[in-house]
């Protein structure tokens, strides 16, 4: 079978980078069109240039990397330096990329690409606040049903929020832009901190990253060493949660992964609420299903998936 095409649209942040380098060292199920950074984790310029320093870290320093939106839709930017440091990518000690930001705005490669390329044979696969996508729906909505799939990482249900009360980060940040993309109609993968959660980095994992003894595995384990603190701390986790490789790892081994095709809304009008995804998963509504939202992994199985591929960096 050909390789997806997929386009990732990212705010490193460690666990995008693990995401990222995981995408890149499975040729055989992803081709990666491109990478287009949002601010998110950190700011902008920050994103895309981390987006950068990852593609060599991988030695694939001929991916077109492109920056986006600096901000929300229609809100000042909230970051997360208290989880993935003031770089975002504190942990490892890794060289300023050499490899250019690429000129075109990234909404405008997002939007270029899905015109040029055949229908139906582009994934999106955001793993931050969606403005970049949101913004291209709406300032070009011919793309939209050109869109094979969305696979994101956003939301939670039974676990609830992790930068408030009710909502996740990446939905929090831009609910408007959320709900733009979970009105879209696009086929949805969802994967919630319900999913996440459960893909954590216990210490024989980040020993079995570590083991491989090259420049790509040390730079996880060390990534992974700095960003589990905030899980640890507030929920007691066994280590840091992979988030966004679980984006990555669905593409190559989407067996690895059960959920339920629901309705999933978006809350934009209550501040005490904002940014939540109402998923209705047990049906008591009568709400068109719009997202699988994923809630079960094999982690096990992830985890032997993800550290045999960083091994081929
Ligand atoms: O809530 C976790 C999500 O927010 C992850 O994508 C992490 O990188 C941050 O963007
Ligand atoms: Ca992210």
């Amino acid at each position: 079978m050909a390789p997806r095409k997929i386009i990732i649209d990212t705010d490193p942040g460690q666990d995008d980078a693990v995401a990222i380098l995981l995408a890149l060292a499975s040729p055989e199920e992803i081709e990666v069109l491109g990478i287009t950074a949002v601010a998110g984790n950190v700011p902008l310029d920050l994103t895309s240039k981390n987006a950068r320093i990852i593609c060599e870290l991988a030695g694939k320093v001929d991916v077109s990397v492109f920056a986006g939106c600096d901000r929300p839709l229609g809100r000042d930017l909230v970051t997360a330096e208290h989880v993935h440091g003031k770089t975002g990518l504190d942990g490892p000690d890794l060289p300023d990329p050499m490899m250019p930001l690429q000129d075109q705005h990234a909404v405008d490669y997002i939007i270029d690409t899905l015109d040029t390329e055949d229908a139906g044979t582009v994934t999106l696969c955001p793993l931050g606040p969606l403005t970049n996508i949101a913004t291209a729906f709406q300032r070009a909505p011919e793309i939209v049903e050109k869109v094979q799939q969305i696979v994101l990482m956003g939301g939670a249900y039974f676990e609830v929020g992790n930068i408030t009360p009710a909502a996740e980060f990446n939905i929090y940040v831009d609910p408007e832009a959320a709900d733009i993309v979970f009105k879209s109609g696009v086929d949805i993968v969802v994967m919630p901190l319900d999913v996440t959660h459960k893909a954590l980095v216990t210490k024989p994992r980040n020993d079995g990253f570590r083991a491989l003894k090259t420049p790509v595995g040390v730079a996880v384990a060390e990534m992974t060493d700095f960003f589990e603190r905030f899980d640890k701390e507030k929920y007691g986790s066994a280590g840091a949660p992979l988030h966004d490789p679980c984006v990555t790892a669905y593409l190559i081994k989407p067996g690895l992964f059960t959920g339920r095709h629901i309705n999933v809304e978006i809350e934009t009008a209550s501040e005490l609420t904002l940014g939540m995804t109402v998923a209705d998963w047990w049906g008591v509504t009568d709400r068109p299903a719009n997202a699988t939202f994923i809630g079960g992994i094999d982690a096990d199985g992830f985890f032997d998936l993800l550290t045999d591929r960083l091994a081929r960096l």
